[in-house]
This record gives structure tokens, sequence and C-alpha cells, in this order.
């Protein structure tokens, strides 16, 4: 039997329109707005509170990002470190305390709070844990971030927030994760609660002598197996175990921690766990970091009128003492100085790289021995390297609006931020392809962004550093070049959009 069509004609749409509309007010009880689903990031840095690296870049701009959104309630909770910046410290509000149990312990928990862009923040305040310089490098690190997490599950009880996800970052945060998977899951307000778990950088897991399970983390026997590895407590195991989902800062990182050349030991962990991995590019804040209004700059500049890069960089070569050449290219590095960052490929053959009429520009602290060789490197070549061997947000700021090629060799590089940062202000980055530094930066030969080597090795990177001076000295070729940096989206429109989907499957 054939059916009656339905088919609206344009002719039908207006006779339809035309009827005069029935408005019938409907009940306000049947007006229903969906909850907004209910986030906590658990962190042991937050910019721009504290911050030793992109893990508190991270979660000070991802946490905004997703509050953007009306769905979204998104609160942060971070320890009150003594060095948490005072300008925002006198405006934070004291809500309440309470005592924390931690194995035969009972600590004093203050709570702080502050919000900001739609966030909000909790500072868990103790001073015998917390009132020291710093963030981390303590004895007792184990047992401050134990209290620190412990403190959370505590905290949620005490202010009647129970997350719907538990976002936990990094080693210092997994016992968040573990105390709600063993302690916690029992008591009915935290049942629900999901734990996600995303790694910053694999290398740092948290590992301690297993003689302490009880007595300094305070977890039961019973719960030994989620922690357990390789004969020691291995915190980020643990999170990894119990945790509904994981992720890494990039989806080539996601892949590549799963080869021991990468893991520092997890990879089997990793393997087993695959199914529930994720990999989520990071970005950055574009206001935060943005040429055209940047105060910290000699001028300010923009993709569409870059003009005044020209005076950045006369006037930080004036800074730094090297010879004002306009059409010489300045090559710069602003990183930890730490073995993963690749810096024995730049040891092996940046005084090859010195032939070439190039200016040569390190800003960063580190080991020893690589503060030691670019100290000497600056002396060996006055007029052409300057080591700044510090950490230097103005500076920072300043070369990557000066310089011309932003080079980032790292050995292995779970996101990076500064190839993004660095894009942004007309540096254009010349990394190793690895980690999210393959994801984010493409090769100028194809059409890229930069400039990208393979292999781990010194000559592959002197080789490339060959070609972006040979592109530079192309006048034309190399402003279209800066622009197409300049305009890479490095935002976190997209990221943040694949975080909540992260979200959504865990909470199905
Ligand atoms: C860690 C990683 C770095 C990443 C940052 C933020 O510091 O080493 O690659 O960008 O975390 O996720």
């Amino acid at each position: 039997m054939a059916k009656k069509s339905s088919k609206n004609t344009a002719a039908q749409a207006v006779e339809i329109a035309e009827k005069p509309v029935e408005v019938k007010p409907e009940p306000a009880a049947e007006i229903r707005v969906a909850p907004k689903k209910k986030i906590l990031f658990v962190a042991s840095e937050a910019a721009p509170f504290i911050a030793t690296g992109g893990l508190a870049e991270v979660i000070g701009s991802l946490s905004k990002a997703i509050a953007r959104s009306d769905d979204y309630d998104v609160r942060v909770i971070i320890p009150l470190y003594q060095d948490i910046r005072k300008e925002y410290r006198k405006d934070f509000r004291y809500i309440g305390n309470l005592y924390v149990p931690l194995a035969w312990r009972n600590q004093y928990c203050g709570i702080f709070e502050y919000r900001a862009d739609r966030v909000t923040y909790y500072f868990v305040d103790n001073e015998y844990y917390f009132k020291r310089s710093g963030c981390y490098g303590y004895y007792d690190d184990g047992e401050r971030f134990a209290f620190f997490c412990r403190s959370v599950m505590e905290i949620l009880g005490f202010i009647g927030f129970y997350p719907d996800v538990l976002h936990c970052h990094d080693w210092q945060a997994a016992l968040a994760a573990i105390y709600l998977k063993t302690i916690y899951c029992h008591r009915p307000e935290y049942q629900f609660i999901r734990a996600v778990f995303t790694i910053h950088n694999i290398e740092y897991q948290g590992q301690y002598s297993l003689d302490i399970l009880g007595d300094l983390f305070g977890l039961s026997e019973h719960d030994r197996h989620f922690v357990e590895y390789d004969h020691c407590i291995n915190l980020m195991k643990g999170a990894i175990e119990v945790c509904e989902a994981f992720s890494t800062v990039s989806p080539s990182y996601a892949q590549e921690i799963k080869d021991p050349f990468y893991a520092h030991g997890l990879d089997p962990i990793i393997r087993r766990n695959e199914f529930k991995l994720t990999g989520i590019l990071n970005g950055i804040d574009p206001d935060y970091y943005d040429p055209a209004t940047d105060p910290a700059l000699f001028a300010n500049y923009s993709a569409e009128d870059p003009e005044n890069k020209r005076i950045c960089k006369e006037e930080l070569q004036k800074m730094l003492g090297l010879p004002v050449k306009p059409d010489t290219p300045i090559i710069a590095m602003i990183s930890r100085l730490v073995g993963h960052k690749g810096l024995d490929l730049v040891r092996a053959v940046i005084e090859d790289a010195l032939r070439e009429d190039i200016q040569f520009i390190v800003l960063g602290t580190g080991d020893s021995a690589y503060e030691a060789f670019f100290i000497d490197l600056a002396r060996k070549y006055q007029g052409k390297v300057v080591s700044v061997i510090s950490f230097n947000a103005d500076l920072s700021r300043k070369i990557y609006s000066g310089a011309d090629i932003f080079l980032m060799p790292s050995k292995s590089e779970p996101c990076g931020l500064s190839q993004m940062i660095s894009s942004r202000y007309g540096a254009v980055a010349l990394v190793r392809e690895t980690g999210g530094l393959k994801d984010s930066i493409t090769p100028y030969g194809a059409g890229g962004n930069g400039f990208t080597f393979n292999r781990y090795n010194a000559h592959d990177m002197l080789y490339v550093i060959g070609e972006a001076i040979g592109v530079y000295h192309m006048k034309d070729e190399w402003a279209r070049l800066v622009k197409k940096a300049m305009e890479t989206d490095f935002s976190w429109s997209v990221s943040a959009k694949y975080y909540e989907g992260l979200y959504l499957s865990v909470l199905k």
C-alpha cells in the first residue's frame, strides 16, 4: 500500500506560517535545563598563580576554555604554596578548615577559594607541607602530595561538590584518582565520580618504596596491586590502572609511550591499558600570547602587519650586546637545559652552524654541564652567541619576538608549548618530529609552518638549519612562511572539544 506523502512544498510552508500561532505558556516545572557537568581539575600547579612549566599553563588555559561552555562547571584545586603570587593571594577567600586523615596522621587543611573567568579555584593550605620555596624537590614530596590528594577527597564532602569527572594531572595528582577508586568509592556520593588521568610527562612517575604503602600513603595491602610496579610503588601506574580514561598531551606522544624508547619503563602498562588511552594536543591562550598587545615587547605587530618585528629584533640585539644586523638570522632556544630537550645534538654541531652568518641565543637553566657548555660557547663566540642562564619570562617574550628561527630538537616532547608561542610571534620553529612537536609543526617543504627533521641525529638537524637559513635569505618566501607560522591556530578551540568528548565518553 502506498504511503501518504508528507512532503512540505513551499506553498504549504507559507500557509502554515500564516496561521495564527497559539502560544501556550509552559508550566514552570516542565522547563528542564540540563545540569552542568561538573569537572574538577586536580594538579600541582596552575597559571597564573604558580608555574614551573607547561603543566601550569595547560591547567590555567584548558580549564578556562572548557568553562566557556555553559554546559560545564569547571573547578581547579592546587596546593597553597608559599610562592603563590601575592597579587592573587590577597583576593583569596577563606572558606573553612577540616582535618584530613593520612594513614596514622590527622592533618590540618585550610581551604581558600578564588573565582575568575568562570572557573573556581581552590587552594589547599597546610603550612607544614607547603610553606616552602618552590613546588617540588623535597625529601617528603610523596607525603606532601599524598596529603594534597587525600585533602581533595575530603574537601569534596566539606564543600558538597561531587564532580562528574575528577581530572587528575601527572603523578602528583595520581593519588586522588587512586583514593577515589579504593577508599572513597564505597561512599554513595563518590560512587559515580569518573576519573580521568592526563600524562604531561611520563618521565616523572612518582616512585616510592613499597614499605610506605600503608604508613605514608594510607593504602591497604588489598589495594597494593594497583600501585605496585617493578618492586616499587608507582603512582602514575596506579592512576592508569584505576581511571576510566587516560590521555596524553598530543596524539603522537600517545603512540610513542607504547614504545620503551619513550616510556621510561611504563610501556607494558600503557599497552595493556591502551583501550582507554587518547592523545589530545595542547593549545595556548592566544590572548595571553599575542604580539599585537604583549606589553613585554619592544614594539607590537601582527600577522597582517608584521613590520615592527624588525624593531623587536634590533632592540633585542642591542639589549644582548649583539651587533645590530637586520639581515643576519637569529636562531634562539628557550628551554630547560636537560637531556630530553635534544641538547646533545646542539652541542655536537652548533659550532658547524656558527660558521654561517647567524646569531645564536640561549635562555634557560638546568643541568650544570649544559649550562657550562653554553656559557663557554658564548665566551668563545662573543658577538655571535649569547647565553642567559636564568628563567626570565619577560626576556623570553622579547626573544620570541626578536628571533627568526626557534630551535627545539627534543629527543622526546609530550607536547611542548614553546614551538607554538614562537610561531605565534613569528619565530619559525625548527623541531624534531616527536610528540607534540610533530603534531604542531609541519615541514616547509610540504607547505607547512616550520622546519622538521625526523631521526635523532645531529647532522640531520644541521642540514635542516642550513635549509632554514637558505629560505631566510629569500625575503618574500620567508615573509610568507612567517605569516603562515603566525596564522596557525594553536588556540584551545579544537582541543577543548576533544576533552569534552572524552568527558562525555566516560560519563556514558
Ligand atoms: C610537560 C611536557 C611538555 C608539555 C607540558 C604541558 O611539561 O614536558 O611537553 O607541553 O607538560 O602539557
